[in-house]
């Protein structure tokens, strides 16, 4: 199976990967996640993708489509998990056959309050939320927060994602593989109604 997780940020694209990479025996690809992790290490590659990620820009488009096959090459299952996030990113996997895109639907102001709620595990790399998705008590010493998740940083990731990623959406509806979710409600719901949708 190879799938694509769509959405605007804090829509919750990473929580419901982790839950469908663990069903369907997927290889969750979070082009993000891959992107901080190269950013931590500091070196000259590092430091330059911290410079778009830390201002909520996009990294340039043919450093992600790099890291994006990289990661799945010689893979049958995964899931791309915020990537493609433009129509360039999208026309260049089109030799990729994806079998579903899953669009995350959900109000901006519900995810305002989703991101500024999120908290992190270094260790484990699992996401959790204070109010919506609480950490267990004895890993809360070390949880942390994005950098990214700032209200000035929210503001330009989303300008960013209306402008870029939004048109995506159309690109695989018109290619009749989008499947859009309400992500409205608690995870365990949104959860429910994307493995539906996937095992249609
Ligand atoms: P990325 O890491 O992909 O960030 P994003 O798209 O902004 O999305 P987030 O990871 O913030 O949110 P999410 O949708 O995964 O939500 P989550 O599950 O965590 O990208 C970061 C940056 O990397 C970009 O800005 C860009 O610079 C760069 N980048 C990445 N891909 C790129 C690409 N292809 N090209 C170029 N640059 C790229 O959930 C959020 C919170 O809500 C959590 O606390 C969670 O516990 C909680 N939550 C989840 N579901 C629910 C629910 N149903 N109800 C209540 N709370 C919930
Ligand atoms: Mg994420």
């Amino acid at each position: 199976m190879k799938l694509i997780i769509l959405g605007p940020p804090g829509s919750g694209k990473g929580t419901v990967s982790e839950r469908l990479a663990k069903d369907f025996h997927l290889f969750h690809v979070s082009v993000g996640d891959l992107l901080r992790k190269e950013a931590k290490k500091n070196t000259a590659l590092g430091k330059k993708i911290s410079s778009y990620i830390d201002k909520g820009d996009l990294v340039p488009h043919q450093m992600a489509i790099d890291i994006a096959k990289k990661a799945i090459d010689k893979k049958q299952n995964f899931i791309f998990d915020g990537f493609p996030r433009s129509v360039d990113q999208a026309k260049l996997i089109q030799d990729v056959d994806i079998d579903a895109v899953i669009y995350l639907d959900v109000p901006e102001k519900d995810v305002v309050k989703r991101l500024s709620g999120r908290l992190l595990d270094p260790v484990t790399r699992k996401t959790y939320h204070l109010q919506y998705l609480p950490p267990p008590k004895n890993i809360m010493k070390r949880l942390i927060q994005r950098k990214d998740d700032t209200p000035k940083v929210i503001k330009e990731r989303f300008k960013v994602y209306h402008q870029e990623t939004e048109p995506v959406i159309k690109y695989y509806q018109k290619k009749g593989v989008l499947k859009k979710i309400d992500g409205r409600g608690d995870p365990a719901a949104v959860y429910a109604r994307v493995k539906k949708a996937v095992t249609l």
